[in-house]
């Protein structure tokens, strides 16, 4: 499908729920389907991503009732069923992939977890490794990647682990499957990634010893748990408006977890108008509603180094902004942003230049001179993200931009475009010809 945008010349107005976070969304699920007892989930994403999970969680033997905003889940009580056909597709789901490797290296069945072409060609030696060292028995396939093959356990026990890399996804599969290990699993990481697994353990009743660690044997108890709205999909409501004049929205119920809340921190660097209003804890996780209101011409920034991993999901749409803004945008140790749903570098870099901004690509970032956005098609290679930055940019092309791929969009977001067009813009799926 086609997603064509035009150039907005007015304001965008209006205030909305973005839908439930995609990263709690998924742990919720898994962490309901391993829990004693019935659990309560409202909030939650439906998206291709999270519906990977949710059919994964079903075919291990999770029990799933679903009510107007709720859904409720019978778990297993920690000991899963072998799925039928012994393989689960995961989608493009990475952190469907990654977390349930954790549980199913714990199993006392094979499986095999397989993925769409995306998420096939994604490196998986990053979990396989450590789940080895527990005693797991996990074979990739080709140059390390999935199908991941999953043997029935003869026991894990817990490490030490770690991590080369600052990745939610790595820490929370070792910490899954140290779960079902012997004695204490701890990761340490380079820099701190998104929390919400430790975060979200002890409301389903595991208490972690320390940071980041938990204890062999620990049973998850079901739990009541309302999803905040995603952060990561919010973002782009807030930057289209922080680029078109006359723009004020409001969006409510927002996740506000410090792990993930980078891109604020350079929207307002970047001079943009952008307020909190009203903050508070809701299962465990921080929450509220932002503010937007136009407030001129964005600036270029260096976007610090260690802020990566709380934006790491959004240097896409930073690099739209980016192209927009005066001066030149800088950022680097980004080199995990080659191993998305796509080469997020490559693919925005390409469709930037498409549009006629002047960049140059390194090997862990790129360098963006801001200026006039032409019209265009663009590629957005079967990555949601990189399809909405697109998207945002074009409301301030100077022509209409097309967008390939865009039916991609529903990985995270699949009612983008209508609340897009619900503040006032003017987006349009169509076939692709
Ligand atoms: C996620 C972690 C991040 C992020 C992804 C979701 C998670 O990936 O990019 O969209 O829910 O744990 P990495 O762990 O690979 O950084």
């Amino acid at each position: 499908m086609i997603l064509t945008v035009n150039p907005q010349s007015t304001g965008l107005r209006g205030e909305i729920t973005p839908p439930g976070d995609k990263s709690i969304s998924h742990r919720a699920l898994i962490f309901s389907s391993l829990a004693n007892g019935r659990s309560e989930l409202s909030g939650l994403l439906e998206s291709e991503d999270t519906l990977a999970t949710l059919r994964a969680c079903e075919q291990l033997g999770a029990v799933v009732e679903r009510s107007p905003g709720k859904i409720f889940i019978d778990g297993t009580g920690g000991d899963l069923h072998r799925p039928s056909s012994g393989t689960l597709d995961m989608g493009n789901s990475g952190t469907a992939m990654r977390l349930l490797a954790g549980v199913l290296s714990g199993q006392g069945f094979d499986c095999t977890l397989s993925g769409d072409d995306s998420l096939n060609s994604r490196p998986m030696r990053r979990i396989v490794e450590p789940l080895r060292q527990m005693g797991a028995h996990i074979e990739p396939s080709g140059q390390g990647t999935a199908p991941i093959s999953i043997g029935a356990s003869d026991g894990l026990h817990g490490i030490e682990y770690r991590s080369p890399v600052a990745s939610a996804q790595i820490k929370s599969c070792v910490l899954l499957a140290g779960l079902y290990a012997s004695g204490i699993t701890h990761v340490q990481e380079p820099r701190l990634s998104r929390d919400h697994t430790e975060r979200m353990l002890p409301l389903f009743g595991v208490d972690l010893p320390a940071m980041c660690s938990v204890t062999g044997g620990s049973r998850l108890k079901a739990a009541k748990f309302d999803v905040p709205g995603d952060i990561s999909s919010a973002v782009f409501l807030l930057a289209a408006a922080a680029l078109i004049s006359g723009s004020e929205i409001t969006l409510r119920h927002v996740g506000l977890n410090p792990t993930r809340k980078g891109f604020l921190d350079c929207l307002e660097e970047m001079g943009a108008d952008v307020r909190i209003i009203g903050c508070y804890e809701q299962g465990a996780e921080p929450a509220g509603d932002i503010q937007l209101r136009f407030s001129g011409q964005l600036k270029g920034i260096d976007v610090p180094e260690s802020r990566v991993p709380d934006m790491i999901d959004e240097l896409p749409l930073l690099m739209a902004l980016a192209a927009t803004a005066t001066g030149i945008t800088r950022i680097r140790g980004a080199a995990e942003l080659r191993v998305k749903e796509s080469d997020r570098l490559a693919v925005m870099a390409a469709g930037l230049k498409t549009l006629g901004v002047e960049l140059k690509e390194y090997p862990d970032g790129i360098d963006i001179k801001g200026g006039g956005i032409g019209g265009g098609r663009v590629e957005s290679a079967g990555d949601h993200r990189c399809a909405m930055s697109f998207a945002v940019l074009g409301l301030v092309a100077d022509a209409e931009v097309k967008i390939e791929d865009a039916e991609f969009i529903a990985t995270s977001y699949p009612g983008f475009r209508e609340d897009m067009n619900t503040f006032g813009a003017n987006m349009r799926l169509e076939e692709s010809v």
